[in-house]
């Protein structure tokens, strides 16, 4: 068959990895992309060329392939004549911290309904483990000719195009038809395939999730080890990382928010049985850093006076994304015990923002929340007290007058 005339339909096409991927594939010229995606609103700032959210590269490839190779719609008419079907609709935990694994169910029994025969549905979403043997099982009970693969996607938020072109992509399927048709899919615009059985892939993309979330905690439990008998977190961490390869990997403090760390560690504890004391530990211990903040900010002054500003909601750097970002939790215990909160974030649109310059010089306190790069060239008064866990805040910027060193707190809390 001629590669130009492959058809892919990406399921929650407007969403985060959906639509850098969407895109991807339309930039190849060998693919006919639709997105397809249950939020009008996204849908049409899509074909208008807009970018729903922040990503490194994304406005460019939306100029050249929205209207030629790739469409966004809620039609679900698109997935008729589809050769692959990618699905990578969110699956969040619920309200009692257990996998939602029939919204997916719901998602590809309507998906499969549309489905040409043979066409390969590829589930890249993030997965409870087993939740592929589910789908397979599924399909094959609808007596539907739609073969199956888990290919879990790896990218992080805002490094979409970058990283997909460069990192192999881990490829499952039940049956050798499902995985054939998957490699020669992802050798398309990708360098290399890894194979797994579905279940290795499922725990593989879990496994790293939470490695990254143990290793954020590690940090954390650290930093609050340290500040909280009054010493210097960073001038430990300076110390031990300087010509010392073995701790290359050990990261800064600071908030392990978003929507995917924490989620996956708590799908890897519900498969665990809940018999998850490290991925538990990890989450107490990133969950409270700002419990931490606040109680430390209450013991050296008296927050019932004090303004306070947080620099920063998005759930990390120079992105807009919120979900799940610790900034929120911090701003709601902020408020609980300060005179006023004046939050900020030049990335996201809220009415009760405030903007950084106004936010600063209303406080006495400045929270960094995320460290935005913008935040660099910001200039804080000598009076103020900053609280900067990411160590970000670079002392140039800090105007400091000598009789007010004190003002940073010491411990940078
Ligand atoms: N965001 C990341 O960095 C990242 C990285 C790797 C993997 N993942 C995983 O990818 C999945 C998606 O994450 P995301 O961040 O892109 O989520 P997202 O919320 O940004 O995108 C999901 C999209 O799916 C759409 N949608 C929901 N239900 C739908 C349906 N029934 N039909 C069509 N569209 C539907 C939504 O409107 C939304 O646009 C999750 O499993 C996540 O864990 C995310």
């Amino acid at each position: 068959m001629d590669k130009m005339q492959q058809e892919v339909v990406v399921v929650g096409g407007c969403g985060h990895v959906g639509l850098p991927f969407g895109l991807l594939l339309g930039s190849t010229g060998k693919f006919k992309v639709s997105l397809l995606d249950v939020d009008q609103k996204k849908v049409d700032l899509v074909n208008s060329k807009r970018q729903p959210f922040i990503e490194e590269g994304l406005e460019a490839v939306m100029q050249t392939t929205i209207g030629k190779t790739v469409t966004a719609t809620t039609d679900k008419n698109c997935l008729k004549t589809a050769d692959f079907v990618i699905t990578v609709i969110g699956t969040p935990v619920d309200a009692y911290l257990n996998p939602t694994i029939n919204i997916l169910k719901d998602n590809v029994e309507e998906v499969i309904h549309y489905m040409k025969k043979n066409a390969l549905l590829i589930l890249r979403s993030t997965v409870y483990p087993g939740a592929s043997k589910i789908i397979y099982e599924l399909i094959k009970a609808s007596n539907k000719a739609v073969n199956l693969a888990f290919c879990p996607e790896r990218l992080a938020v805002g490094f979409a195009f970058e990283e997909l072109k460069k990192f192999p992509q881990i490829i499952s399927g039940f049956e050798t038809v499902a995985i054939n048709q998957a490699r020669d899919f992802f050798l398309e615009f990708t360098p290399s395939v890894i194979e797994l059985q579905p279940q290795e892939a499922e725990l593989a993309k879990l496994f790293a999730n939470t490695y990254r979330y143990l290793n954020f905690a590690i940090s954390n439990q650290f930093y609050m080890l340290a500040q909280s008998c009054g010493l210097d977190f960073y001038k430990i961490y300076d110390a031990l990382k300087l010509d010392y390869p073995r701790m290359k990997e050990f990261a800064r403090a600071g908030f392990a928010a978003g929507p995917c760390l924490r989620k996956d560690t708590l799908q890897l504890a519900a498969f665990a049985n809940n018999n998850f004391f490290l991925g538990h530990a990890a989450m107490l211990v990133n969950e409270g850093l700002p419990n931490f903040i606040v109680n430390e900010l209450k013991d050296k002054l008296d927050l019932s006076k004090k303004n306070v500003a947080i620099l920063g909601m998005a759930f990390k750097a120079n992105c807009d994304d919120k979900r799940d970002s610790l900034s929120y939790k911090l701003k709601d215990l902020v408020k609980l015990y300060a005179k006023n909160t004046y939050v900020s974030d030049p990335y996201i649109t809220d009415s009760e923002f405030v903007d950084t310059a106004t936010a600063i010089k209303n406080s006495d306190i400045i929270i960094i929340g995320v460290p935005h790069s913008v935040y660099l060239d910001i200039d804080i008064p000598a009076d103020k007290h900053i609280v900067d866990v990411w160590n970000f805040i670079k002392p140039k910027t800090v105007t400091k007058s000598p009789g007010n060193i004190d003002n940073t707190l010491a411990l940078k809390i």
